[in-house]
Order: C-alpha cells, then structure tokens, then sequence
C-alpha cells in the first residue's frame, strides 16, 4: 500500500529516489517522505502531505546532498495524512531512520514501554516506534553492532512489514526486511537500489532479487547480503525481468489507465503465449504452469481473490464448469481464510491476484495450505509473494499496470481462465483431445475483436456526457456476464465516485426494481447468448418503469435495441471469450466519466493498486 525506496550508490539519491517514488506514487499518495545522508554524515530529511509533487516542490530549489538515502510514498494506516506522520521516520537522536510499508500489530506495547523510558514521540504511527525502538536499543548498547541491533528488535515485533533502514552512524548501509509486503533489491554497477517493487528500478537495473518473508539484506554499494533475522545466511539469486522501463510509462496516453485499456489486444495474445498452440490445439504444460497430474486428484476448485480478480474468479467459475465440468467455488480472500473452509487434498485453491501481493489473497492461500490443499496462483507479476507460494503458477502478461483501477490485468486474467478451463478439461480427460477449433477460432479472432471495441470510444465518450451527473448507476448481466455487471459498477465507482452497483439480471425483481425511476441509468450487457431472452425482458421491465435503459448488444440485435435509450453494438465472440470483449466497453465508460468529472483516474481518492495488509 505504500511505496518504498532506497539508493545507495555514486549517484547523487534525491533525484534516485523521487524518480522511484514517482513511479510507486500509485501504491499509496497520502504524503511523501525522503532522508538523505551527505558525505558530511548529516541526515537530511523532507516530508510533505499530499502527492509527491508537494514534496518535489518543497526541495527543487535546496535538495538534500548525498549519494544514500531513502523514499517513501504514502497509504495512511496508523495516523492521518500529515507531515508529521509521513515517513521517513527517526529516533530521538536523529541518527535512525525507518521507512515502512505495512502494520506493526503490536506497536502500542512498544510504545507505551519507550514512553515509560523517556522516549517522546513526535507522530502518530507505527512506524516511529521502529525507529524510536531501534535508537533506544542502540543508546543502550552502544557497542553492539547494528545489524544485531536490527536483528534483536525487529524480533519483537508482530504484523506484518517491509522495512528499510538505517543508522547514520553506519553510512553507506541500508537495511531492508521483508515479513508480508514486496521489496525487491535492484543490482547495478557499484549501485544498489530498494524498491517496493520493480516498476521503481526499471530505469536503472533489470537485475532484480524478490526477497523471501523472513529476509533481512544488508544493501551497500558494492553488494548485497541476504540473510534471515537470526542473521543465517539466505540464497537469493537475482533474476532479469523481461520489462522494460518504457514498458512502465505513460507512453503518450494522458493517463496510464488509457494505455493499459489500449494495450488489451496485444497483451491477451502475450498471455496466451505458449501456454496454448492455436494450430494444433495441444497445451504445453510448463508454459500453463500447473502440473496436468495435480488436476486429476482434484474434486474442486476454490478460487479466492479480491476487488476486480474476484471478478475474474466468478467468470472462471462458469469456464470451469461448464467446459471442464469439475467443481468450482468463488470466495472474497478475506472471508475464505476465515471461515474455517471445507478444502482438502483433493481441493485446488485458485489465488487470483494482478499483484501477487494482496495480503488477503496471500493469507487465504497460506490457509489453503495449512489445510492441505493444493494451491495455484494467476498472476501478473512475476517473483510476486503467490507466485512464490503456490504449487502452480498461471501466469498473465498484461505488463505492469500502474492505473489503480485494474483493466489490462483483468481481461488477461479472463483469458487465461479461459484456457485454465479447456487445460482442466484435456488433463482430466481419459485421452487428452486438443482444443476444439472453435474456441481456437476465438481465440485467433480475440485481438481483432478487442479492435473493434475499443473503437467504440467516440460511442463511449458521448455516453458519458449522459451519465457524469448521475447519482446511481444500476449495471445488469446474467450467467458469465453478471460478473462483467459487478466490474463495470466497480470501475465506474472507483474511479469516479458515481455509486454504481451490478446485480444479476434476475435479482432485479427483488428489491433493486424499487429502484427505478426516471433518473436511474440501467446498464445492461445483452449479448447474444443463451441468456438473451431473459435479460432483455429485465430490461423491458426496466424501461417500463421509466429507467433509462443503456443496452450493451451483439450485432443485429432486434428487441433491446428497438426500446432502449442507447445501444452500444459489441463484437461477437466466443462464448468462453465474449466477457472479454463485453467489458472494455465498461472500462471506457468508467474512464470517460471520471475525466468528465475531474477525477483523478490513476490515483483515485482513498484508494491503493495493492492492498498489502488486511
Ligand atoms: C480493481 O480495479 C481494484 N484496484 C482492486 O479491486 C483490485 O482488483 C484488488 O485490490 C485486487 O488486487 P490484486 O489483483 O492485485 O490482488
């Protein structure tokens, strides 16, 4: 939820640092922080509230000299948005200095016992009483090597952290831990750098090491040492990502969300990779990720995720079922690791998760496991925590997504669902059979369909002078559309405020139908499927009590659109495809309104792209 960065190197940090804190500002942008110490080993340090641009502001004109420091964007936990809360934070001698992305569940304790000692402190946060902690520990021994200063305090704590540090008295060294939320170390040539994740080193380094909850790395210029909190050495190779930093900018779209909608068609096809040869219609096992022997044992499959994956989990649950014909459940994350849930060996849980970081989604797979389960994740970034947990690994390539509202890492997610599903199938099939030529067909024709939605725009953006004053939206959809309903209210809340809400069509009779009345827009997805009958007479019934009726249709539609007040014609695709189609239509929508009303689309209010604590 935060953003995390460190430099040590030849460099000087400031420019470093806030050039990384620029690209991680999505991960949290209530206040940003950044300590520096120069070569005359004097701390300096600059916060601000507010987005990174206040704290650019504040220091253009005098910035902090030094070749080693740290960064940090925020997402408030503990304590309101203020400067006095942004890290980083210090101890009483000035001298340590924390960053931190996560809880400390036991820090009141903590600080109670410090404050009995003496110590004041000056914020309202967690994270201080790191800091206050670890400069008392010092003071008291003031022999002691840090790193075991480090090591003996970190011990006491519960919840969960990333964690960079250091001690000025120690220059040229950053400490970073990992117990719960990502750090990723970035290795370059007599540099090395810190980051939440990768997207901030990119324009520096591609060498990366993902490290392992438990590690604690001692970062200096020369190298790296990684090894657990009980100071025994760790292996942790460094691996090169196949992105690139241009990969992660804007690339000329006003808005990161407009080109990762734009970059669906090209994507889909990257996730699809080899997972699947679209001439001959036989799977490559390693490239699926999922070994075909761990699907036969299973009787279910329970997919656990959260916000927009959960989306794709209900979508995935009809593909599983009605092509592969096995058991398929679908759980909020935050409720399955809590519910004592009935899986077993003989059960796949299914982690869906773009940033294989959601606290939630990763503790649902730990519970998963406990309970003997198989686990699976699909994922978006590779080194992620799930990717690193799981039995198998689905992997999409949407390429990082920065926009905080998910589009790319969905549409791939569903097609990699699609071909899960088909995969499932063949495995647990007396004699595997290749994929059935029509669903090839789709999926050759997927790029091209995904074309002619996203010209729909000027469509799309005329609809939404329509909309931008509406108080409620209602979107309906039934079967594998009813999730696309529930991810086009998500996207259009999230991003513009506008209260959205999506039901299945059949709901609507009781108790949303209350709701209808001239001022209330019902968004319908009517494709032409085995459903079309009975949506549109939801929508019929919708119209008559004067809602006003926007219909999402198939070509050559001939009942909605003769009554609705707008159609948007979609593709034709696939069945097993088509909500991929269906829902950048929503996607477009969603991004028109809130730019209408002077959203900020990338950094919506109060919100994070991952939510790494519960
Ligand atoms: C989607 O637009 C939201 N940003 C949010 O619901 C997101 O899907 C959810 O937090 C799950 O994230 P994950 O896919 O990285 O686990």
């Amino acid at each position: 939820m935060c953003g995390i960065v460190g430099y040590v190197g030849s460099r000087e940090a400031t420019p470093v640092l806030l050039d990384g804190l620029k690209r991680l500002e999505y991960r949290g942008y209530d206040s940003a922080g950044i300590a520096v110490v120069g070569d005359d080993g004097v701390v300096r340090v600059a916060r601000s509230e507010g987005k990174l641009g206040n704290l650019t502001e504040k220091i253009s004109q005098n910035p902090p000299p030094g070749r080693f420091g740290v960064g940090h964007t925020r997402w408030a936990t503990h304590g309101r948005p203020s400067e006095e809360n942004a890290h980083p934070h210090r101890d009483a001698s000035g001298r340590v200095v924390v960053i931190h992305n996560g809880i400390i569940e036991n820090f009141l304790p903590i600080k109670q016992r410090l404050q009995k000692e003496g110590v004041r402190f000056l914020s309202e946060t967690d994270t201080e009483v790191v800091a206050q902690a670890l400069g008392a520990s010092q003071k008291a021994e003031p022999l002691t090597p840090f790193a075991e200063i480090v090591r003996k305090t970190v011990a006491s704590f519960e919840g969960m952290f990333a964690l960079v540090l250091f001690s000025a008295d120690e220059p040229g060294v950053l400490y970073a831990l990992k117990w719960g939320p990502p750090i990723v170390l970035g290795l370059g040539e007599g540099e090395n750098f810190v980051a939440s994740d990768a997207t901030a080193l990119l324009a520096y380094t591609r060498d990366l090491i993902f490290l392992e909850d438990g590690d604690l790395a001692r970062v200096t210029a020369s190298g790296v040492t990684v090894t657990g909190f009980d100071g025994a050495p760790r292996e942790r190779p460094a691996s090169r990502v196949p992105w690139d930093a241009v990969s992660a900018e804007k690339g000329g779209y006003p808005h990161f969300m407009a080109k990762e909608i734009a970059e669906q068609p090209t994507v889909v096809i990257e996730t699809i990779g080899n997972k699947l040869s679209l001439e001959t219609g036989v799977f490559n096992e390693e490239e699926m990720g999922v070994p075909r022997a761990l699907l036969r044992g299973i009787d279910l499959v329970q997919i656990v995720a959260c916000g927009t994956s959960w989306h794709a989990g209900l979508v995935g649950k009809f593909l599983l079922e009605q092509i592969a014909r096995v058991r398929a459940e679908v759980d909020y994350a935050s409720e399955f690791r809590y519910r004592s849930p009935l899986v077993d060996e003989k059960t796949l849980v299914l982690g869906i998760s773009q940033s294989g970081e959601t606290a939630d989604t990763v503790a649902a797979l730990k519970e998963a496991r406990r309970l003997g389960a198989r686990t699976t994740g699909l994922v978006n970034v590779p080194g992620s925590a799930i990717a690193r947990m799981v039995d198998g690994v689905i992997a999409t390539h949407a390429g990082p997504e920065i926009g905080v509202a998910s589009t790319k890492a969905f549409t791939t997610q569903l097609v990699a669902l699609a071909l899960f599903a088909h995969y499932v199938k063949a495995a647990r099939a007396e004699k595997e059979e290749p994929v059935d030529a029509a669903f090839l067909a789709g999926l050759a024709r997927l790029p091209a369909a995904l074309r002619e939605a996203l010209a729909l725009e000027p469509e799309i953006e005329k609809l939404a002078r329509r909309l931008e004053h509406a108080r409620d939206i209602l979107f309906l959809g039934r079967g594998a559309h009813y999730p696309i309903a529930l991810e086009g209210a998500l996207k259009l809340k999230e991003i513009s405020y506008v209260h959205a809400e999506g039901y299945p069509g059949g709901e609507m009779k009781h108790g949303p139908i209350a709701l209808i009345d001239d001022a209330l827009p019902v968004i319908g997805l009517a494709p032409d499927d085995a459903l079309y009958e009975k949506i549109a007479s939801n929508l019929r019934e919708a119209k008559a009590r004067d809602g006003i009726v926007i219909a999402l249709v198939s070509p050559g539609d001939a009942d909605v659109s003769t009554f609705a007040d707008a159609v948007i014609t979609i593709p034709k695709i696939h069945p097993a495809l088509q909500p991929i189609v269906s829902v950048v239509p929503l996607q477009l929508l969603a991004y028109h309104v809130a730019r209408r009303r002077g959203c900020d689309v990338d950094q919506p209010r109060n919100l994070a792209k991952s939510v790494t604590v519960e």
